[in-house]
C-alpha cells in the first residue's frame, strides 16, 4: 500500500482563508479587529523565525499584530509588568509567550500569570484544566491542528484506538485529551514504553511527538492506519541539512492508510490554529458566536 498524503500546507491555507473571512465579517459588522500579541524574550535564532512567520501571517488574516521583543537580561518583574499591561489591554484578545524562556525565568509563573481567555496557546494551568474535564478551553495549536486533519480525513474517531507516542504538555498530553474528547480509546506511549512497536502497531491513529529521528518505521504501523508525524528534526545526511519527522517516512507510507509528510504536514497547521485560536478568544470576549470548524 502506497499512503494518501494528508497535505498540511493546503488544509492550513484553507484555515486561514476561513479565518480571514471570519475576521473580515467581524470587522463589517462589529468594527471589531482580533489583536495578538507575540512576547519574546532573547535571541534564539529559532524563536526569532517562528515569530516572525507568527507576525506576518497575523496580519495577513487581516488581525492586529503586536511583538514584544525584550532582552535576553529582562527581569521576571519586568515581563509580568507586560503581561499584566497586555491582559488588560482590550485591543489584545490574545497573547503568546514564545518558549523556550532564558533560564532565569520561570516559565510555569510566566505562563500562568496570563489571562487564560487571552492564552491562545492553552498552555495555562487553567486551560490545561479545563481542557481534561471536558470544559470550554483554549487548545494548544499543534494538537488542535492534528485534531482537524484527523477529523478531515477520518470523519467521525469515535472508537477507534488511538496510540500517542510522546507525553509532553505542549502536544501529546493535550492530544491524548482531544483523541479521548473524541471518543477514541487512547493509549499514551513514550521512548519507555516496552515495545513500543507491538502498542503502536495496535493503533488506528497514530500520532508520533516523540522528537527522535525516524524512529517510528514501517513496522510500528498497522495496516491503514492513520499517521500524524508531529517530528521536526534537523539531521545530517550525505553532507546535508535535512528536515525528517519522528516517522521514517519511506517505511510507514507502505504500510499506512494516510500520513502527514515532514515538512508540509503538522508544521504549517500550528500557526494557522493559533490565529484559529485568537478569533475564538475575540469572539468570545466579545460575547459573539463562535467560529465553526475551528475549536476542539
Ligand atoms: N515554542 C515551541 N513551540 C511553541 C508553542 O507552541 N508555543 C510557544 N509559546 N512557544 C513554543
Amino acid at each position: 500500500m502506497t499512503a494518501k498524503r494528508i497535505d498540511g500546507k493546503a488544509f492550513a491555507a484553507g484555515v486561514r482563508a476561513q479565518v480571514a473571512d471570519h475576521v473580515a465579517r467581524l470587522k463589517a459588522d462589529h468594527g471589531l479587529v482580533p489583536g495578538l500579541a507575540v512576547v519574546l524574550v532573547g535571541e534564539d535564532p529559532a524563536s526569532q523565525v517562528y515569530v516572525g512567520a507568527k507576525g506576518k501571517q497575523t496580519v495577513e488574516v487581516g488581525m492586529a499584530s503586536f511583538e514584544h521583543r525584550l532582552p535576553a537580561e529582562t527581569s521576571e518583574a519586568e515581563l509580568l509588568a507586560l503581561i499584566d499591561r497586555l491582559n488588560r489591554d482590550p485591543q489584545v484578545h490574545g497573547i503568546l509567550v514564545q518558549l523556550p524562556l532564558p533560564p532565569h525565568l520561570n516559565s510555569d509563573l510566566v505562563i500562568n500569570a496570563l489571562d487564560p481567555a487571552k492564552d491562545v496557546d492553552g498552555f495555562h494551568i487553567s486551560n490545561v484544566g479545563r481542557l481534561g474535564t471536558g470544559q470550554k478551553s483554549m487548545v494548544p495549536c499543534t494538537p488542535l491542528g492534528c485534531l482537524m486533519m484527523l477529523r478531515d480525513h477520518l470523519g467521525n474517531l469515535s472508537g477507534m484506538n488511538a496510540v500517542v507516542v510522546g507525553r509532553s504538555n505542549i502536544v501529546g498530553k493535550p492530544m491524548a485529551q482531544l483523541l479521548l474528547g473524541d471518543s477514541c480509546t487512547v493509549t499514551i506511549a513514550h521512548s519507555r514504553t516496552k515495545d513500543l512497536a507491538a502498542v503502536c502497531r495496535g493503533a488506528d491513529i497514530l500520532v508520533a511527538a516523540v522528537g527522535r529521528p525516524e524512529m517510528i518505521t514501517g513496522d510500528f504501523v498497522k495496516p491503514g492506519a492513520t499517521v500524524i508525524d508531529v517530528g521536526i528534526n534537523r539531521i545530517e545526511r550525505d553532507g546535508k541539512t535535512k528536515l525528517v519527522g519522528d516517522v521514517d517516512h519511506a517505511s510507514a507510507a507502505e504500510v499506512a492508510g494516510a500520513i502527514t509528510p515532514v515538512p508540509g504536514g503538522v508544521g504549517p497547521m500550528t500557526i494557522a490554529c493559533l490565529l484559529a485560536n485568537t478569533l475564538t478568544a475575540c469572539c468570545r470576549a466579545n460575547g459573539l458566536p463562535e467560529p465553526q470548524g475551528l475549536t476542539a
